[in-house]
C-alpha cells in the first residue's frame, strides 16, 4: 500500500450520473407524496394565497380539477382543509353534512377516489370564529374533553362524506381514541387514522393561517401544541399514546426543523411515518427563489430528500403534483 496516495476513494462512486443514480440510497416516489388542498365556500373563482405563491383557495370546481391533476401525476393522496363562509364558537361547519369540506370530500371521492387516497384534516380552527382548535371555556382556554366530542362528530361527518383517512391535527389529549370510538360506532371501522402525533407550536405555520383563514384571534396555540424547546421524550410519548389509542400512522410536523425528531419517531414505531413540509417551509423557498437567491427546483428536491432520509415514509407537501410530475 502506498502511503503517498489514498487507498479508499469514495469519489469512484460519484464519477458520473449513472453511478450516482445506482448507488443513491434515498429515493422519492410520487405515491409517497400527499398534497394539502384548501376549498372555500362561496367563492366563484380560485383565490390565490398571497404568502404561498402557487397555492390557491379552491372552489369546488377548481378543487376537482387540481385533484385530477394530482392523480394524473401519480400523487399518493390529497388532504383537504375546508374554509366555511360562516364561522362560530363551536365550529359548526366542521360536522355539518352540507358543510364545504363534506361536499368537497364527496366530489373528490367520485372524481379521484379510485386513483389516490382522499384524506381529511380533522380540527376546528378553520371553523371557529376565534380561530382556536377547540371549544373555549369562559376564561378563554381550550377545553380538551368538550373538544374531543366535536372532533368525533367532525370525523364521522367526514367519513360519511367519503374521506378515506381521518387525520386529527388539533393536539387534544385522547383525540385519536375518541375519534376511533366514534368512527367504529358509526360503521367506519375500516377507516384508518393518521395522527398528527408530534405537532409543534411553530411559527412555520404562518402562511397556512392565511390560506385557511384560521389565525387565532387572541393568544396562540402553545397550550395544546408542543413547545419547540420541549423535551424530546414528549414527542415520543405523544406517538406512543396515539398508537395505544389506535392510530394507524403517525405524523411529525413541521418537517425540516424537526428532522431529528422524525428520525427518532421512525426508529420507535412500526407504522408508516408522515412528515408535513408546512406552509412556512414552502413560502421561504418560493420567496428566496423569486428573488433569484436560490435554485428553486434543486432546493425543493434537496429538502424532500432530506425529509425522506430522516425517516419519512410519506411527505405532505404543497409541491406534491409538481414533484410527482418531475419524478414521473
Ligand atoms: C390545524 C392545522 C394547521 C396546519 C395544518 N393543520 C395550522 C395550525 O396548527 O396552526 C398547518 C399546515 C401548514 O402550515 O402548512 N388545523
Amino acid at each position: 500500500m502506498s502511503a503517498e496516495f489514498p487507498v479508499a476513494r469514495p469519489r469512484r462512486l460519484r464519477r458520473n450520473a449513472p453511478l450516482r443514480r445506482m448507488v443513491a440510497g434515498t429515493r422519492l416516489h410520487p405515491a409517497e407524496l400527499i398534497l394539502p388542498m384548501f376549498v372555500k365556500e362561496g367563492i366563484a373563482e380560485p383565490a390565490p394565497v398571497g404568502s404561498m405563491p402557487g397555492v390557491v383557495q379552491h372552489t369546488r370546481e377548481s378543487l376537482r380539477k387540481a385533484a385530477h391533476d394530482a392523480a394524473e401525476a401519480g400523487v399518493g393522496g390529497v388532504i383537504l382543509f375546508g374554509i366555511p363562509a360562516v364561522k362560530d364558537g363551536r365550529g359548526s361547519g366542521a360536522d355539518d353534512p352540507e358543510g364545504i369540506v363534506q361536499l368537497a370530500l364527496n366530489d373528490l371521492r367520485s372524481e379521484v377516489g379510485d386513483a389516490l387516497v382522499v384524506m381529511s384534516d380533522t380540527c376546528l380552527d378553520e371553523y371557529t370564529d376565534h380561530g382556536h382548535c377547540g371549544i373555549l371555556t369562559e376564561t378563554g382556554e381550550v377545553d380538551n374533553d368538550l373538544t374531543l366530542e366535536r372532533y368525533a362528530a367532525a370525523a364521522v361527518a367526514q367519513a360519511r362524506a367519503g374521506s378515506q383517512v381521518i387525520a386529527p391535527s388539533g393536539m387534544m389529549d385522547g383525540q385519536v381514541g375518541a375519534i376511533r370510538a366514534a368512527l367504529d360506532a358509526d360503521g367506519h371501522a375500516e377507516i384508518p387514522i393518521l395522527g398528527y402525533s408530534v405537532k409543534y407550536a411553530s411559527a412555520f405555520y404562518g402562511p397556512f393561517r392565511d390560506a385557511a383563514e384560521c389565525a387565532p384571534q387572541f393568544g396562540d396555540r402553545s397550550a395544546y401544541q408542543q413547545d419547540p424547546a420541549g423535551p424530546v421524550g414528549e414527542a415520543l410519548r405523544e406517538v406512543r399514546l396515539d398508537l395505544a389509542e389506535g392510530a394507524d400512522a403517525v405524523m411529525v410536523k413541521p418537517a425540516l426543523a424537526y428532522l431529528d425528531i422524525l428520525r427518532q419517531v421512525r426508529d420507535l414505531v412500526d407504522v408508516p411515518v408522515a412528515a408535513y413540509q408546512v406552509s412556512g417551509e414552502y413560502a421561504m423557498v418560493e420567496a428566496a427563489a423569486a428573488n433569484g437567491w436560490i435554485d428553486r427546483d434543486r432546493v425543493i428536491m434537496e429538502s424532500l430528500i432530506a425529509i425522506r432520509r430522516a425517516g419519512a415514509d410519506l411527505i405532505l407537501t404543497y409541491w406534491a403534483t409538481e414533484v410527482a410530475r418531475r419524478l414521473g
